[in-house]
């Protein structure tokens, strides 16, 4: 303490952590969502913040910081939060592809479990392939709280944790489609690892933003930037749960 990737003190923070792929946008969130956020770190850019949330009068102590992409960067945050700052649970807030049919831009997803191509869980245990699966009491708390998402629908279920973002084995994600998983992202599978690892909780919760078999309707840049108020509220049910 400080870590090699944090430079916060042995208390600044929460138990609870929300994840979002972009420091920026950590930052927002903890803006947003706690009058009291201060800044806990800033090695190489991926900020964290603490302070206090307010859910139905009762204050609960938050933090917010950045995983960076993909689940080599996502696991050294989680695992020096789990392992030198005592935190219990991390909820990814972040972006996915649409894969199923019925899943359209602007839905919430809660990502129960993680399908891979990644190799991070695959030596966890001997001879195991390893099933990376959510808290079940996070997403418990999430799918409770789903009335409060106004915009689109909220669904729960698998999804894939793809390490590439621009390329992708042919017939992969047809096979995945028809395995009924809902959407794709690059962190999900190993932070769930981690969670596993170290016996604490965590959950991803994904806003749609784009659609890999149906790209008319895929959100710009600045529409991902604002449109995650759902999954948002999802997430802070879970941490606060
Ligand atoms: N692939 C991987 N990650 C993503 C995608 C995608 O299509 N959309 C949003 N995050």
């Amino acid at each position: 303490m400080p870590t090699p990737h944090i430079a916060a003190g042995p208390d600044d923070f929460a138990p609870a952590v929300l994840m979002p792929g972009d420091p920026k946008r950590a930052e927002r969130i903890a803006q947003m969502l706690m009058p009291d956020a201060h800044l806990v770190t800033d090695v190489r850019g991926m900020l964290g913040f603490t302070g206090t949330v307010e859910v139905d009068g009762t204050s609960h102590p938050l933090s917010v910081m950045g995983s960076g992409m993909g689940q080599p960067s996502a696991t050294i945050y989680a695992t020096e939060l789990f392992r030198e700052y005592g935190v219990q649970r991390i909820i990814r807030v972040g972006t996915c592809g649409g894969i199923a049919e019925g899943v359209q831009v602007g839905d919430v997803i809660i990502g129960t479990g993680a399908h891979t191509d990644s190799m991070m869980n695959q030596h966890r245990v001997p001879g195991i392939n390893f099933s990376a699966t959510a808290s079940f009491e996070l997403a418990a708390a999430a799918w409770a709280a789903r009335d409060q998402v106004s915009e689109g629908t909220v669904l729960a279920g698998p999804i894939v944790s793809k390490d590439h973002f621009y390329w992708t084995v042919p017939g992969m994600i047809d096979g995945l489609r028809a395995h009924g998983t809902l959407g794709v992202e690059m962190e999900a599978a190993a932070l769930y690892g981690v969670a596993n690892e170290f016996g604490r909780q965590a959950l991803a919760v994904l806003t749609v933003s784009d659609h890999l078999i149906d790209g008319s309707k895929d959100m710009s840049a600045q529409e991902r930037e604002t449109r995650f108020q759902g999954a948002l509220a999802l997430a802070v049910a879970a941490a606060t749960s």
